[in-house]
């Protein structure tokens, strides 16, 4: 990689991840004019092989925007090879049109990074659950790595007691079964379950494992808090010892902290695809590897 640019919701994660790879970093510059469009300045020369970097929080529409004409002036200033690191990649989770009429979010913000012409697309953790995989939306090559492993070292190696590894839905299981796997435990989901035709409950599909053990409840996403709080309070009750919190994209929204914290839970852990003052996991070295093509998450090339 010859040069990382970093936009501007990635300022720290960019050049992180510029000291990784050896590369130099180039700063976007980001201001309003008064009547709310955007002002855009790369600072400095990109040329060879370029990363842009970008996370879609805050403000993913407007942080989109600044991407795609980002990306769009290093093409057009004859850079071939432009690779988009979106550490969180927004809109993905209105993957379907529950209500007639409704956008598909995920499409239509795939279709507008495939018109970018990138070479590569990187992010963390992206939120795939009616796709299987990313490519049943991108056509653009996309390679989708995990923080969980990264997250359930820095969480365990705080030396709990008996760690188990909790998914706080069933969408969650990939992710809690790659944390278990990386710190050598067991680990279960939650599941929904029909009681009645009129109620559903959620509960841990294996209570047991929970009892007098500390607990880490592993996530892709943290928005309002609710799914994680819920959970906390369900192992809690169920006997957990205490309950931990490792989450890729901490985005923390409408009092997400405090109801987290009033749950029970002891700490959480983030990485930095969301800069916030939780973000204890950097994932420069992870995107590094696979920008330098050293990692086994490297997705397969369409012909
Ligand atoms: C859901 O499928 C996701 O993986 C997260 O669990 C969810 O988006 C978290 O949202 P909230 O924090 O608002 O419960």
């Amino acid at each position: 990689m010859d040069c990382v640019v970093a936009c501007s919701n990635s300022h720290l994660l960019g050049s992180r991840l510029a000291e990784a790879l050896g590369a130099p970093l180039l700063l976007v510059e980001r201001r309003w004019f008064p009547d709310g469009e955007l002002y855009l300045r790369i600072h400095g020369e990109p040329e060879g092989r370029v990363a842009v970097v970008q996370s879609l929080w805050p403000r993913p529409s407007e942080a989109l925007l600044e991407l795609l004409m980002v990306v769009g002036t290093l093409r057009e200033k004859g850079v071939q090879r432009v690779v988009a690191v979106v550490p969180y990649m927004a809109y993905m989770r209105q993957d379907s049109e529950f209500n007639p009429g409704e956008v598909v979010s995920a499409r239509r913000v795939a279709s507008l990074l495939d018109g970018a012409g990138l070479e590569l697309l990187v992010t963390v953790d992206m939120h795939l659950h009616r796709f299987s995989s990313p490519g049943e939306l991108f056509r653009t090559p996309v390679a989708n790595l995990s923080a969980a492993p990264l997250l359930a070292r820095e969480a365990v190696g705080r030396g709990l007691d008996e760690p188990v590894i909790v998914g706080p839905d069933e969408e969650a299981e990939q992710w809690a079964r790659m944390a278990a796997e990386a710190v050598e435990t067991e680990y279960t989901v939650f599941e929904k379950r029909r009681v009645s035709p009129e109620s559903v409950e959620v509960r841990p599909r294996d209570p047991d494992l929970v009892r007098g053990r500390d607990v880490v409840i592993v996530d892709d996403i943290i928005s309002t808090g609710g799914t994680v709080a819920r959970a906390a309070r369900c192992l809690l009750e169920a006997g957990a010892k205490r309950v931990y919190v490792a989450v890729t994209h901490a985005l923390l929204v409408q009092g997400a902290l405090a109801r987290i914290y009033a749950a029970g839970v002891s700490a959480l852990y983030a990485t930095d695809t969301v800069e916030t003052p939780y973000s204890k996991v950097s994932v420069a070295t992870l995107l590094a590897e696979v920008l330098g093509g050293r990692s086994p998450q490297l997705p397969a090339r369409r012909c």
